[in-house]
């Protein structure tokens, strides 16, 4: 971790806003590999390990299934190292937020897994903090690191292990808060909605990308009758499983993603397929067994209804509340909690 991550950190445990004191064991050039974040109000303390400060307590982490899935896929969806641009478009279309805007801007990317949007906006010249429960973040820190690819405007990610139901961060300090792909992994979604936005400035933008609920998700039969039994499974077994069910059928799949019409019914398959036809036919395989572990794996899928999401934006105080299917965007107006910049 940089020495600047030191200046937003929070003790999560008594949120006394005072910040932590930082004792280095292990540094090189401006990366601290190894020290004890030590909280003065509580007398708290949280290591740092191979340059991420740590957080979460082991019985804390429901979601280390998504750390072995993240560190066993690093790259293929970080557009940078893995050479699409797949995340970044979904990114400028979903977040609106532009490159220009973005450059020197401090951003919370909340649930970062491996960090692929993380590095969208690094890419773009942001400061990302890319907080993760799970070892992702050692997956993320390690594609921070891969230096294949790299923009010239190019900003840094810092990455924190650390729960977004118990936020490790000051209040205030975000210019920007995204969140993606995550709150339907939560097992209480509306207390991680309403605790991020108090880490955003006043006039900072907010962004949450969820699974709507779909009624169409009834037919998806065999993905929730097997998930009742494979969160429970070991890992091991999920990524057996999942690679048997792509092997299978990947290329039934493939073949209806060419027919119109037919396409449609891909969702009933028990994978999650995935065929862009800008990238290769290895990388949809890929792509494919990397969402399909991601169907199985999680603890929890629990689907919002963005109108149920935004009433919650709008309790909170925060402005400019627009929703649709699986998306919420917001303004941190005076919100109870965060104190202005
Ligand atoms: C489907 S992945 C999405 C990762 C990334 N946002 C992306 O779109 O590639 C969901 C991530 O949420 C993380 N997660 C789940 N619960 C969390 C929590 N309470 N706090 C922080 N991260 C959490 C998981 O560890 C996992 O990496
Ligand atoms: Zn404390």
């Amino acid at each position: 971790m940089r020495a600047w991550l030191i200046d937003i950190l929070d003790c999560p445990e008594c949120r006394s806003d005072a910040g932590l004191t930082l004792k280095i064991d292990t540094q090189t050039h401006d990366d601290i590999l190894s020290g004890v974040l030590e909280c003065q109000a509580c007398a708290r303390s949280f290591p740092i390990r191979d340059g991420i400060p740590r957080f979460v307590q082991a019985d804390e982490n429901y979601s280390e299934n998504f750390g072995v899935q993240w560190r066993s896929f690093r790259a293929i969806q970080v557009d940078r190292i893995a050479g699409h641009t797949l995340t970044q478009s979904r990114f400028l279309k979903y977040t609106g937020w532009s490159p220009e805007w973005l450059k020197g801007k401090l951003v919370f990317d909340g649930g970062a897994g491996a960090g692929r949007f993380s590095d969208v906006m690094a890419q773009f010249g942001a400061r990302v903090v890319a907080c993760d429960l799970s070892s992702a973040v050692d997956a993320c820190r390690a594609n921070e690191y891969d230096t294949m690819g790299r923009s010239s405007a190019r900003g840094e990610i810092e990455t924190v292990q650390g729960s977004l139901l118990n936020l490790p961060f000051k209040s205030g300090v975000f210019d920007a808060v995204h969140c993606a792909g995550v709150i339907q992994h939560i097992p209480d979604p509306d207390a991680a909605m309403s605790a991020m936005p108090a880490l955003a400035k006043n006039g900072a933008p907010i962004f949450y990308n969820f699974y709507e609920i779909d009624p169409m998700s009834k037919f998806q039969v065999f993905k929730y009758l097997m998930r009742r039994i494979t969160p429970d499974w070991p890992i091991s077994r999920v990524f057996i499983f999942s690679r048997w069910l792509c092997r299978l059928f990947f290329i039934p799949s493939y073949i209806m993603s060419r027919i119109p019409k037919v396409r449609f019914f891909n969702r009933f398959l028990p994978i999650c397929s995935v065929h862009h036809p800008h990238i290769a036919l290895r990388q949809q395989y890929e792509m494919t067994l990397l969402d399909t572990i991601d169907w199985y794996g999680p603890k929890y899928e629990i689907r919002q209804d963005h109108r149920h999401v935004g009433r919650l934006m709008e309790s909170l105080g925060l402005t400019g509340v627009r929703t649709a299917n699986g998306i919420a965007h917001a303004t941190k107006g005076s919100i109870h909690g965060g104190s202005a910049d």
